[in-house]
C-alpha cells in the first residue's frame, strides 16, 4: 500500500508547487459546498488521481480542493467514498492515508446523520465524542504496515477532546447551540428498522449513519487528531412517524449549511 500511497502523494505535489496543507476536511452529504469557499484553489477530480476510486452517488462531487480557508492551508475531500457503494474498507479510508502522507495532522470528519437521541431535531449540528462501529468490519484488518501505525491502535480517545473543546467553544463564540454525542456506524444503503434505532438508542449511540468511521479508525492508526462533525438530517426510524428519504436529507443539510460553514470555518481558524 505504501508504494501506491507514495504515488498518489507525488501525483498531488506535482500539482501544488510547495503549497503544503495542513488540515484535511472531510466533507459529507449536501455539506461539499464548503469546498467552494476555500481560496486559491487547485482542485483535482478524483477520476484524475492514481488509485483512487471513482465516487458514485448523486450531491457528491468527487474531487479534492486544496488551498487557504480562514489563513490556513486545507485539504477537502468535495464527496466521499462510501462502503455501501461496494468500496473496499482500503479504497474508502485511502485518502486519508494520502493526507497524511501530504502532511496532514488534523482531520475534520463530516456527516449526513439521523438523530437517535429523542431530545435532537431535524437541522442540529452534532459534535461527535466517540463512535460505535456497527459495519462488521474495520479497514486494518490484514497485515499492519508498522510504518503506517501500530497493530492495535488505541480508540479510547478516537476523537480528539481538545478539539472537542475548541469546537464547543466556537459553538458559542458563533452563538450556535451545539449538541455532542456518540455516532453509530452502519453499513447503508438501507436507514434502520424502527427496531435498529431502539437496539442502537439502548447500545448508546445518538445518531447513525453510514460513513465516517473507517476514515476515523484509520486518521487514529496514522496518528492525526479527528473532529467530528454530525449534521441532523433528519430523525432516524421510529422516532417520527414518517417514512425517510434521501430528499429530506439533502434538504435539511440545505438549511443547516450556513451554520454549518460557519463553524467548521471557525473551528480551522482557530486551530494550531
Ligand atoms: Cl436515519 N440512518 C443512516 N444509517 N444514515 C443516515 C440516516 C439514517 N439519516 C441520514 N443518514
Amino acid at each position: 500500500m505504501i508504494e501506491q500511497i507514495n504515488e498518489t502523494k507525488s501525483y498531488i505535489e506535482q500539482q501544488l508547487n510547495d503549497f503544503k496543507p495542513d488540515i484535511g476536511l472531510i466533507l459529507g452529504s449536501g455539506l461539499g459546498i464548503l469546498a467552494d469557499e476555500i481560496e486559491n484553489p487547485t482542485t483535482i477530480a478524483y477520476k484524475e488521481i492514481p488509485h483512487f476510486p471513482t465516487s458514485t452517488v448523486s450531491g457528491h462531487k468527487g474531487q479534492l480542493v486544496i488551498g487557504n480557508l480562514q489563513g490556513k492551508n486545507v485539504i477537502a475531500m468535495q464527496g466521499r467514498f462510501h462502503y455501501y457503494e461496494g468500496y473496499e474498507m482500503n479504497q474508502v479510508t485511502f485518502p486519508v492515508r494520502v493526507m497524511k502522507a501530504l502532511g496532514v495532522e488534523k482531520l475534520v470528519v463530516t456527516n449526513a446523520a439521523g438523530g437517535i437521541n429523542e431530545s435532537f431535531n431535524p437541522g442540529d449540528l452534532m459534535i461527535i465524542n466517540d463512535h460505535i462501529n456497527m459495519m462488521g468490519d474495520n479497514p486494518l484488518i490484514g497485515p499492519n504496515d508498522d510504518d503506517l501505525g501500530p497493530r492495535f491502535p488505541d480508540m479510547s480517545q478516537a476523537y480528539n477532546r481538545e478539539l472537542i473543546q475548541l469546537a464547543k467553544q466556537c459553538g458559542e463564540d458563533l452563538n450556535l447551540e451545539l449538541r455532542e454525542g456518540v455516532y453509530v456506524g452502519n453499513t447503508g444503503p438501507t436507514y434502520e428498522t424502527g427496531s435498529e434505532v431502539k437496539m442502537l438508542r439502548t447500545l448508546g449511540g445518538d445518531a447513525v449513519g453510514m460513513s465516517t468511521v473507517p476514515e476515523v479508525i484509520v486518521a487514529n492508526h496514522a496518528g492525526i487528531d479527528v473532529l467530528g462533525i454530525s449534521c441532523i438530517s433528519n430523525m432516524a426510524a421510529g422516532i417520527l412517524d414518517q417514512p425517510l428519504s434521501h430528499d429530506e436529507v439533502i434538504e435539511t443539510t440545505e438549511k443547516v449549511r450556513e451554520d454549518f460553514i460557519k463553524l467548521v470555518r471557525h473551528v480551522v481558524e482557530k486551530m494550531n
